[in-house]
């Protein structure tokens, strides 16, 4: 079954209660929830507490998305808080360092990158692993059989409202065959730029989880958006 999962990022806050009622309402199985810290990504969003009162309000999956350095520093509170996915970036791993200059030691990645899956699991939540645009997409093989799901960012995390990058169409592929072999059960979810217009080509690649912030929660009609997307997820 696909999984919708609207992205909070874009939503009218002081109606948070309401809109969250409307994506349940049009079918989606999941909340999106951007954490950005100002470092990894230039904007701070929001964090725990916020989480706390998502929570409360709702029984769909709360997917966190850790745009953050230090994710392992935030398991507890978000296990607490009522997340159900923690997912965090390879790119803040101390050996995952492609994209900031960071030391790009593989071995090094793996070895803290399988410390901190166990650490979410232990936590009692699943657990996911995102690669950046420019990181190359086999990072995540080593992963693939300890991970719930893979997020594949098809936009330069940070901002929600830009255009899906082409090229994340074959690396959603590659992840979907290497994880046939060795964990067919993986959620590969795909973030940034999804629209009812582009969507069904990230679902043919081998997504199975898809974000969508502007194009559900970007002005009103948010249920009917939302019913959009998940009859075309249906299929
Ligand atoms: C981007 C966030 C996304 C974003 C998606 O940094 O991780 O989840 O909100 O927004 P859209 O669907 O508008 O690209
Ligand atoms: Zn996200």
């Amino acid at each position: 079954m696909n999984y919708l999962a609207p992205s909070i990022l874009s939503a009218d806050f002081s109606r948070l209660g309401e809109q969250i009622r409307a994506l349940k309402d049009g079918g989606a199985q999941v909340v999106h929830f951007d954490v950005m810290d100002g470092h990894f990504v230039p904007e701070i969003s929001f964090g725990e507490p916020i989480l706390r009162s998502v929570r409360k309000m709702t029984d769909l999956i709360v997917d966190a998305h850790l745009m953050v350095y230090n994710p392992a520093d935030h398991v507890e509170a978000f296990a607490k808080g009522g997340a159900d996915i923690l997912t965090f970036h390879y790119e803040v791993l101390p050996g995952g360092g492609f994209a900031y200059g960071g030391i790009n030691d593989p071995d090094m990645a793996v070895e803290e990158g399988m410390a901190l899956i166990k650490k979410i699991h232990d936590a009692g939540m699943k657990a996911g692993l995102s690669i950046k645009p420019k990181t190359p997409w086999e990072v995540v093989k080593p992963f693939i059989p300890y991970l719930d799901l893979v997020l594949v960012m098809s936009v330069e995390p940070g901002f929600g409202g830009q255009k899906y990058m082409p090229e994340s169409t074959d690396r959603i592929r590659a992840i979907r065959e290497e994880a046939k072999r060795t964990n067919p059960a993986l959620r590969v979810e795909v973030d940034g730029g999804i629209k009812t217009n582009n969507v069904k080509v990230v679902l043919d690649a081998g997504a199975d989880m898809i974000v969508a912030g502007s194009a559900v929660l970007g002005g009103d009609d948010v249920l009917e958006k939302t019913r959009a997307f998940m009859e075309i997820l249906r299929g």
